[in-house]
């Protein structure tokens, strides 16, 4: 039996990627692992660069945890504008039971 599959639509500088999840990986690595323009994650997902930084789906981040202290303070560093939805990508799993996420990666968003 395979796990139901979460859509996560990623909206970047070149346009659309659209990558199949599953619970427990988190957006920051889906993104890399795709291609996603704009998402270096230099820190390699340790809360520690923000180059990460995405804007992601507000329904959907009712569903996770707020940021810990350690994200707080680095999306206060992030280069782009930080807003409400603001996330480190590789601080947000996917959760089960989710049809789709739909996210704006930071670097180059209007
Ligand atoms: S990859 Fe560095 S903060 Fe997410």
């Amino acid at each position: 039996m395979t796990a139901p599959v979460t859509v996560v639509t990623f909206e970047h500088r070149a346009g659309i990627t659209v990558v199949d999840a599953v619970p427990g990986q988190n957006l920051m690595t889906l993104a890399v692992r795709a291609g996603v323009p704009g998402v270096r994650a230099e820190c390699g997902g340790s809360a520690a660069c923000a180059t990460c930084h995405m804007y992601v789906d507000e329904d959907y981040l009712a569903s996770v945890a707020e940021p810990d202290a350690t994200e707080d303070e680095m999306l206060d560093e992030a280069w782009e504008p930080r807003r409400p939805n603001s996330r480190l990508g590789c601080q947000v799993e996917v959760v089960a039971d989710t049809a789709q996420i739909a996210v704006v990666v930071a670097e180059g968003a209007a």
